[in-house]
């Protein structure tokens, strides 16, 4: 036996201002199928993650809740840790870059890269929002494009045309926090001097540590020459104030890679087992792998190895890319419900269902991966409890009936037995390399095999006939048998079906290597079902959820969630376009509960001269919704009707508030009459 690895893995850390996706799940499950494969190996693997709590987004999301940033990132912390157990994504650790840890390790390494002469100072000149008070980042700048003269484009490119600019180019460009317009300003920023590593860099991206895709595209920037890094970025900003220089803040992607470290010296200090230095020290034999999606490969390919080298750390083994996520071949819709939240799909369906879904698109590539439902459905349907839980089910009967659930008989078909073992070191091959899909692949050839033998076996029909029990038990078990070394091959991606088989089995977990063996003479557990059909009926509610939660936040702007504004905050419109909007009193005369929707709630409306049906998605802060009868509120009434799987909804009810529990409905002053309009 070889000595077993010492592992560290992470992956990507997800921003703390956002809800979890199935688009984030591809790669947390991705990495948790691999780090469970090396822990059933007998590896020691560590994985940990946390949120990317920094940033002027996040300081600027939470200033429009009316919350403090520490607040917003441990509510979402919260709702992120809950996604992620509920999938079965097993961190060692998830902390938060917002931490003594990473402020610690973040100042030692910018020292460290300062005192090298890895740091540059100079001036730079950037638009100034006088209103706000703030340097404002491209995304924050509106304007007309000066190609093609569209209006309201970024500050670095135009949608309409395609093209990129400085956002000093940008025509009558405009704050899109304030709607104030910018003026330059000049600030002295940090660089961290990234050419002082251009050889380093040309060697490492070159030697085994990334897929040749990646290489390839990291080539052209590599041969096109390095710039400077800007690694500061000027207060009011939610970060670490820069060691010595009151406020210059370090920019968000400085201290974000380094949370990785800062999440493990975290656990560090809970398992004495585990020793910081000797996974992160220069020389360190321990291993180090990145999952990451293929947009932020500059910032861990070239950037982050940079500054390991440069403050005396160890470099990362390898970069795991992965491709985006499409739902029915096309980007995620919130329009078409296939933009589907973590907490929606766990609403309707099993975790374990889409962990194997991917496992089986999942290849080695960068290339996207379709989730199409209704193939979903027919996989996980015909591979899960088509093939591997059907063996079990097949044969558990028939050992608890004609022998009390004892498995007897010896090896009754040593061929298979022979394919099985002969099969387990490609499967483990395939998962080292992240071949899922191979690994999916050969397993189910496996299970294909089994079946067929225990159907040309036919138990059912043997027991009927006279003097074939021992045939019957003999056959049962080398089918149970069979069901468990495919439940340990497939333990990586369904941790819960291996846990509830073990239970059936009457096994202590299994790992890897319990594959070589077989149980004789042993005592089974009662069946129970293992894994259930997916009825479609389950794919159509979530994807309606998922129309339902665009509609609730739509209807519960602006205590909307951000992710769904394009803008930070609401561009300044002209007079008239907001007189353009018919503002009124409104009685609510109903309010009720919508059958089959989680967040709406059903409203009729009096405006006067008539009476509007309208769906609002503020059920969570009215649980009772008939106290709500009676009151006056305000609503827009020329929105432009919305059909929605529950009926037509004509309008929008005025609330304010962050969300949850805390909407609020705004109500006139008392002696206003239903039908008057806001002016
Ligand atoms: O792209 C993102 O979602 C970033 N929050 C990923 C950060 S990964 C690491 F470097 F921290
Ligand atoms: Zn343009």
């Amino acid at each position: 036996m070889s000595e077993p690895r010492q592992i560290l893995v992470t992956s990507a850390l997800p921003y703390a201002n956002g809800s979890i996706h199935l688009g984030h799940m591809l790669e947390y499950i991705q990495t948790d199928m691999w780090v469970r494969f090396q822990k059933l190996r007998g590896n020691q693997c560590i994985y940990v993650c946390a949120d990317d709590a920094h940033g002027s987004a996040i300081m600027l999301r939470a200033e429009k809740e009316g919350i403090t940033p520490e607040q917003l990132i441990a509510n979402v912390q919260a709702e992120h840790s809950s996604d992620f157990a509920d999938f079965l994504v097993d961190f060692d650790n998830f902390h938060s870059t917002h931490c003594e840890e990473n402020r610690e390790l973040s100042s030692l390494i910018y020292t460290r890269l300062r005192e090298a002469g890895h740091i540059a100072t100079r001036s730079v000149t950037q638009y100034y929002d006088p209103e706000k008070g703030m340097f404002l980042a491209d995304r924050f700048i509106k304007g007309t494009c000066p190609k093609c003269a569209a209006e309201d484009q970024y500050g670095d490119n135009c949608e309409k045309c395609g093209a990129t600019y400085a956002p000093t180019e940008l025509k009558n460009p405009k704050s899109a926090i304030s709607g104030a317009t910018p003026e330059l300003r000049d600030s002295q920023h940090f660089f961290f001097k990234l050419p002082d590593f251009q050889a380093m860099l040309q060697q490492w991206t070159r030697s085994g540590t990334l897929q040749d895709a990646v290489a390839n595209k990291l080539a052209e920037w590599l041969d096109s020459g390095l710039q400077e890094w800007d690694i500061s970025r000027d207060a009011p900003y939610f970060g670490f104030e820069i060691p010595g220089e009151p406020g210059k803040y370090f920019y968000v992607w400085l201290d974000a890679p380094i949370g990785y470290m800062a999440s493990f010296k975290n656990l560090c200090a809970r398992r004495p087992e585990l020793d910081f230095d000797a996974f992160w020290k220069e020389d360190s034999k321990a291993e180090l792998y990145h999952f990451i999606g293929k947009d932020i490969v500059n910032f861990h390919a070239l950037f982050w190895p940079a500054m390991l080298e440069g403050a005396g750390f160890r470099k990362p083994t390898a970069i795991n890319v992965h491709g985006y996520l499409t739902v029915n071949g096309a980007k995620m819709s919130k329009s078409r419900g296939t933009f589907i939240k973590a907490r929606t799909y766990l609403d309707h369906l099993q975790p374990e269902y889409l962990r194997y879904y991917y496992a089986s698109k999942l290849g080695r590539g960068v290339d996207d991966l379709d989730l199409n439902l209704d193939d979903f459905v027919q996989k996980v349907n015909s591979d899960l409890v088509g093939k591997v839980v059907n063996i079990a089910s097949r044969c558990a009967g028939f050992v608890h009936k004609g022998n009390a659930g004892v498995l007897v008989g010896g090896d009754a078909a040593p061929e298979l037995s022979e394919a099985f073992l002969a099969a387990a070191p490609s499967i483990a091959d395939a998962y080292e390399n992240r071949d899922f899909a191979r690994a999916m692949r050969e397993i189910m050839a496996l299970a294909d095999r089994a079946n067929a033998w225990i159907a040309d076996k036919a138990p059912w029909s043997l027991a009927k006939q006279e003097g074939k029990q021992d045939e019957v038990q003999a056959i049962c078990a080398q089918g149970i048998n069979l069901f468990r070394q495919l439940v340990i091959f497939l333990k990586p991606v369904l941790p819960v079906l291996a846990a509830d088989a073990e239970a059936f089995l009457n096994v202590a977990p299994l790992t890897w290597s319990d594959h070589l063996s077989r149980l004789e003479n042993h005592t089974l557990n009662p069946f129970k079902a293992l894994m259930s059909r997916i009825e479609p009926a389950r794919i159509e509610a979530m994807v309606a959820a998922s129309k339902e939660d665009l509609a609730a936040a739509e209807a519960a702007a602006p205590a909307g969630n951000g992710e769904l504004a394009k803008d930070p905050l609401s561009p300044e419109v002209e007079f008239d376009t907001f007189a353009a909007v018919d503002l009124r009193v409104a009685l609510i005369v109903k309010a009720e509960a919508v059958e089959g929707a989680d967040k709406l709630l059903r409203l009729t409306l009096d405006i006067g001269d008539e009476r509007r049906n309208v769906f609002s998605g503020i059920k969570s802060a009215y649980p009772d919704p008939a106290k709500l009868e009676g009151r006056l509120t305000m609503m827009v009434a020329n929105l432009k009707p919305r059909k929605m799987r529950f009926g037509m909804s004509e309008g929008m009810v005025m609330a304010a508030g962050p969300g949850g529990e805390e909407i609020y409905l705004l109500s006139p002053d008392s002696g206003a009459k239903p039908g008057q309009r806001i002016k």
